[in-house]
Parts: C-alpha cells; structure tokens; sequence
C-alpha cells in the first residue's frame, strides 16, 4: 500500500517547507518539491501540515494506584491517543513487590497484545530495588530495548538517596537513563499534619500541601546525585518555576539534568482547584497545579529551548464515583492524575502556536523530534526519508470546542471542558495505516486495535 500526500506543508524542527510525500508500506520512502508517482491513494494536503506524529513519553495506561487503577487500557488509551495525532507512547510499569523488571515488561506487552491501536513502548518504574533487579537493568537495556526507568522520590513506594545513587551508577553503565518524580516527601508530610489540624481537607489544600519548594528541594537533590555519578537524569512533569530554576542551574555547569513539562503546567492553574463544589478534585495530581507565575516560566523554557520534551501524565480516573467516593472527605484519598493524551497536540497548537508562545517548529520538536532523541526511539520523530510514516494530516484553521463527549477516553471529564481550539487533525497515520480522521465536527477513529506493535529503542552512548 502507498500514500501520497500532496503540498502539505512539512513541519521539522527546524523549519518547515511545501513538498510531497511517499509513503511505501509502513515507511517515508520519498520527499520531493512535486513527485510524480503513481501510489495507491493520494491525499490533498494544499493549506495543511504535515507533522510526524506526536510522542506522548509519559502515560499510565492499567495502572493500579491509590487504591483504584487509572482507567484507560492500551485500547482505549491508544484509541484517544491516535484520535489526538499521538501516534506513539511510553508507558509507565509500576513494578509490583517481588516482581523483576523483565516480567513487567512482560506483563505490559500482553496487556498491549491485540489492543494498541498505535505503537508503544514501556519505561518500568523501580520500586522494589532489590539486588537482582538492579543486575536486570543490563538485560532490559540491551536486550529488551527499554532503556529508560523511573524513580519515585515521593508516595509509599518511593527510593531512597542511596538506591538512586545505586540506579544512577548502574544506569550509566549500559548507557540508561533515570527518570524522576521530584517532591520531597517530608515537606509535604509536615504540610499535610498542619492542614490536618486546622481541618483544611478540601480539594484546593492539595496544593497547599505540595508547595514549589518540595518539588525545588528534590530536584536539587536529584541533580546533586547525578553530579555525585556523573551520570544523567530526566525530571517528569516539572511543574514549578523554581524546579525549573534549579535545572537551569545544574545545566549552566554541564550537569545532565533534563526534564519535561505538560500541558496542565502551562495552560491550567491552581485557582481550579476553587471551582465550585467538589470541581477542584478534577485537578489533584502530583505535581499539584502551580500559579501563572510557573506556567509563564515554562512558556518561556519551551520557547528559548531550556525545555525541549512535552509529555501529558495521562493518568485517568472519573470524577464521579472515583474522585469523589474516594476524597469526599480528604483531599489526600484523591487518586492523583487527569486524563490528557488526546488533547496534547490540540493544546499545544492552539495554546502555544496560535497564540505566539512557540513556533510550530518548536512544537514539532517538543512533541516528537526531541522526545525520539531522549527516548531512544530511532525509526519515530519526524517526517523524512527512512522514517515511519507515522504522519498527521493536521488542519490549522479547523475549530474544536473541547467537550467530553466528543472524546475517546475512558473517563467522564477532561480538565479543558469547554475550551476553544483552532487546529486539529484532519488524518492520522501510524506506519503508513489511516487510524483517526476528522469526521464531522469531531475526529473518529478508523485504525484496528492490535496494529499497535511494542518498540524496542536504542540507550545513550555508554559512558
Ligand atoms: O498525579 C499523578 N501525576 N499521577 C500519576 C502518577 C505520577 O506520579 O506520575
Ligand atoms: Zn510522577
Ligand atoms: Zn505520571
């Protein structure tokens, strides 16, 4: 089967140009100003772009967690993710006490098996380090293709400094990188007992109890390791201008500290958390939502490059019946997270290219060029000879209020309700298969579950 996409502008990272693309099977086979081919099916793509699809590095798809599991599985997740132009995703395995890390991976894929509708890989998240975990990362790296693992600074199943040291060393070995949730888990038990006391439980003293110094501290912490090993480390879902501060400072002196940011941190703030009612508990997650002051500084890092990775934490639970049964009472029984894949590239268009705040060229690096380098997905990441053509057919001047109805994941609400866009996709593609298009005044999948294949990716250089 080939597709040719004709007059589209092409989006890269560094600049974006009118031309034609052949898609031959599953891959980008050929570019050119005007190519005269014959292909199977042609595709007007005059006033639109082209973009490689969206990278989304930071997922909880079947998820257990406080108490309840995230409510998305790889069918539904990667249903909406397709809907929203991803057109790949990481997604995060909490590995469970006593099990190793390859048989999370192992779990994963036969989660995965018949139900991704796009591609996918998988980042563990350690949190039983015991000896023979840490000597599996070798094996996971080189052999499994997943070189990437999270760490928990925060939450019942955090690690210590010394088991960070410990995956830090290890990592660098074999070229890995350490991923980090940074809050200081002691900054937030004291804030959590002084609300207690003066009974301050509704939803809004999440944010309270989770104030930019926690996130700050860890950062600081965690950068100080990674200058102790000399090794690398990547901070998920930074959320505050002073963690922000931090990292710029630690990569002022050549300490690898990377980090990605997401939507939420920049479009939403923490006066949600005010909405009437029990509305605010749509918006607890951790990170908690920060003030103007903290999504004008990301703005400004994604626009000057000290930012380079857009990811979303989808992390689904509904309010009714989840939010709500669990934290009535205390905002500390929440389960922590929002729904958010299908509205990444939506948001960041209109949000960020739209209104002046990126280009689109920082868009497309943000979303896809950038994460493919850090993530080691080599084959993804932007539209050129050899790629897969996981492309988007995106319509700049196509209207979209954000409702949930219109949506596919499986959740009851989505924290941009109402929300006005311009931008969105008119087709997606992953390896060369149509699998969303816009239909009417929503976009429709049309993609198989199961075409979704796992990704084996490439470590760093070794150290
Ligand atoms: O609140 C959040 N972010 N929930 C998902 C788990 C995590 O910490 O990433
Ligand atoms: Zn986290
Ligand atoms: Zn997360």
């Amino acid at each position: 089967m080939s597709v040719l996409f004709k007059q589209g502008l092409v989006v890269t990272s560094t600049g974006s140009y009118v031309a034609d693309v052949l898609v031959e099977g599953e891959k980008i086979s050929m570019i050119g100003s005007t190519l005269d081919c014959a292909a199977d099916k042609t595709v007007d793509a005059r006033g639109k772009y082209l973009l490689p699809g969206a990278i989304d590095p930071h997922t909880h798809l079947c998820m257990p967690f406080m108490g309840t599991f995230a409510q998305d599985d790889y069918r539904s997740g990667t249903i909406a993710a397709a809907c929203g132009g991803v057109t790949s995703l990481i997604n995060f395995h909490i590995q469970q006490k006593g099990e190793s890390i390859l048989q999370g991976l192992d779990w994963e894929k036969a989660q995965a098996e018949g139900n991704a509708a796009v591609d996918y890989a998988v980042h563990p998240a350690i949190t039983d380090p015991r000896q023979e975990v840490i000597d599996e990362i070798k094996t996971a790296i080189s052999e499994y293709g997943t070189p990437s693992f999270k760490i928990f600074m925060v939450y019942d199943f955090r690690v210590d400094d010394s088991t960070m040291i410990t995956l830090l060393e290890q990592t660098k070995k074999y070229g890995g990188l350490v991923q980090v949730h940074a809050e200081n888990p002691h900054i937030i038990q004291f804030m959590n007992a002084l609300l207690a006391k003066e009974g301050k439980l509704a939803p809004y003293y999440h944010a309270v109890s989770r104030p930019n110094i926690a996130e700050e501290e860890a950062i600081f912490r965690a950068g100080k390791m990674v200058e102790l090993t000399g090794s690398r480390i990547f901070i998920v879902h930074l959320s505050s201008k002073e963690g922000l501060e931090m990292i710029k400072a630690f990569r002022s002196r050549g300490v690898d500290v990377f980090a990605e940011t997401c939507p939420q941190y920049l479009v939403l703030d923490d006066e949600r958390y005010k909405e009437a009612g029990f509305n605010g508990a749509k918006y607890v997650m951790s990170p908690p939502l920060r003030t103007k002051a903290s999504n004008d500084a990301l703005w400004e890092a994604l626009r000057n490059g000290d930012l380079q990775i857009l990811s979303t934490d989808h992390c689904p639970f509904d309010f009714d019946g989840k939010k709500d049964r669990f934290g009535k009472d205390d905002y500390k029984k929440i389960p922590n997270g929002a729904p958010g894949i299908e509205t990444l590239l939506m948001l960041m268009h209109s949000e960020g290219v739209v209104k002046g705040r990126i280009s689109l060229e920082q868009m497309v690096n943000a979303l896809s060029t950038s994460t493919a380098r850090m993530f080691g997905l080599d084959s993804k990441g932007s539209i050129a000879v050899g790629k897969d053509a996981d492309i988007v057919v995106f319509d700049p001047k196509q209207t979209f209020t954000v409702t949930q109805s219109k949506l596919h994941m499986n959740v009851d609400y989505t924290p941009y309700e109402g929300m006005q866009m311009t931008g969105m996709p008119s087709l997606v593609y992953s390896r060369g298969q149509k699998v969303a298009e816009w239909q009417k005044d929503h976009v429709e999948f049309v993609g198989t579950p199961g075409h979704g294949k796992f990704v084996k990716r490439k470590p760093f250089p070794a150290a």
